[in-house]
């Protein structure tokens, strides 16, 4: 059977983790594609550190340039995360033809464009199925199993901690602080965790599946992204009271097309350019929908496309074992294309809407939550539904408990559907007025239908 060679760097918790699979799957792995993928050295940052599954000493180096250029290692794995020192393992590897395995999401999107262009120019391919819901093979799915669909429209719990947290915040009714704090102690949140709980990791991940499914790199600046932060149990329970539950959700969906144009005397037509709402944000979802039931640290990714319709992704989005599954689906595809040279049987990323953008929060409609904390006195409402009817935006239905007159009530309003921008400014004025006692709260909310 033909061997190929594996230099892994990175030893750590995922790169064990693929050591360990590796030991555990890779004949099955090799019976299955006709090809032996063999780990030739681990590049560490130390012998001893601490890892969840043992590498031999042999098998280890503290040289990662040595194992990337050591001409017996055929493909590389980049396993170290970070956006410097990763960058730089990845070009060398790639410039020296071999292909690369990463399951680095902060790099893809801060570099990304040019990893896949450098990819392209040395004829060899960069392969990043683990840098997205670990274990959820989302990218093949979109690249190879949507390949016949539009991608009109994708929703991703995508990030564990945050829906950890809020599972947990409506399970218990307990308070955002209070869980992440526990969350913490338990090893679920990280000491720092802006980069979850501020959405940043979604962000990545959704820039990610984003270029992937629509054919142009969305940069991570133009994606619209809020945290949980801000998510108070009362905000959980008056959405429950309605029927929802509230999620972060990384939401891709086609906004708009233009009519196509005629190309030309064939009379063949071109797809007009794909304008995208690409965002990261706090979402009520209806209580029916699957994604509602997506609970604790799992992830789940909804696609639907053109043809094919609703589809549904769930599984682990991070740890050792689901983030190797991840990497040694990639391995895989780097030992046929090896095998069979192909070496771009299956692009990394295949640019095709060259003119495709992606549209600013404020031109995005959809349906508003709103809590507002008033004065419970009379014409109150009036004022309110004045400024909403002056900005043309509708009000669904609306709920506010008993209280008592004079005193501060919570007011909670569910709003047709309406530009982003449109709701801000009502929001900003109604905020303003007399009889409203704390800054409006607002949160969208998608139907998924
Ligand atoms: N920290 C991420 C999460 C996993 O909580 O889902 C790695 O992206």
């Amino acid at each position: 059977m033909q061997q190929v060679n594996l230099g892994m760097i990175g030893g750590g918790t995922v790169g064990s983790g693929v050591f360990h699979a590796l030991q555990l799957n890779g004949d099955l792995m090799a019976s299955r594609i006709g090809v032996k993928v063999n780990v030739r050295k681990v590049s560490v940052k130390a012998f001893d550190e601490p890892r969840p599954y043992e590498i031999p000493k042999s098998c280890m180096s503290m040289d990662w340039q040595s194992v990337v250029a050591d001409p017996q290692v055929h493909i590389v794995a980049e396993l170290v995360g970070g956006t410097t020192i990763a960058r730089t393992m990845i070009l060398t590897a790639l410039k020296l033809g071999k292909p690369v395995v990463t399951a680095n999401k902060a790099l893809l999107s801060a570099h990304g464009e040019e990893l896949f262009a450098a990819a392209r120019k040395h004829g060899t391919n960069l392969y990043y199925e683990a840098s997205v819901c670990g274990g959820i093979p989302i990218i093949k799915s979109l690249r190879e199993g949507f390949v016949g669909n539009r991608v009109t429209h994708l929703y991703g719990i995508v990030n564990g901690t945050c829906n950890y947290i809020l599972t947990r915040m409506k399970l218990e009714g307990a308070d955002f602080a209070s869980v992440l704090k526990d969350a913490q102690a338990q090893g679920y949140a990280e000491a720092e965790p802006s980069l979850d709980i501020d959405g940043y990791d979604a962000q990545h991940k959704i820039g990610i599946l984003a270029s992937l499914a629509h054919g142009f790199w969305v940069k991570p600046q133009d994606i619209y992204v809020e945290g949980i932060r801000s998510i108070t149990r009362t905000d959980i329970q008056f959405a429950n009271q309605l029927g929802y539950t509230i999620k972060l959700l990384g939401i891709i969906k086609l906004v708009e097309r233009r009519a196509a144009r005629s190309a030309g005397a064939t009379g063949t037509r071109r797809s007009p350019p794909a304008r995208i709402q690409v965002s990261v944000y706090p979402t009520l979802v209806p209580n029916a929908h699957v994604l509602a039931s997506v609970n604790h640290v799992f992830n789940a990714v909804f696609v639907r496309g053109d043809v094919v319709g609703d589809t549904l992704f769930y599984g682990r989005g991070a740890g050792k074992d689901a983030t190797a599954s991840a990497v040694l689906s990639d391995l895989a595809d780097a030992a046929l294309d090896l095998k069979f040279g192909t070496r771009h049987r299956l692009p990394p990323f295949v640019p095709y809407e060259r003119h495709g953008a992606v549209a600013p929060i404020n031109e995005v409609v959809s349906r508003y939550f709103v809590r507002l904390n008033v004065v419970d006195r009379p014409g109150v409402l009036a004022q309110i539904s004045a400024i909403l009817g002056q900005a043309r935006i509708g009000i669904a239905s609306m709920i506010q408990p008993e209280g008592d007159e004079g005193a501060s009530v919570p007011l909670i309003l569910m709003l047709h559907d309406a530009p982003n921008g449109a709701v801000t400014r009502a929001l900003k004025k109604i905020g303003k007025l007399a009889v409203v006692k704390s800054a409006p709260v607002m949160i969208r909310v998608e139907n998924l239908c």
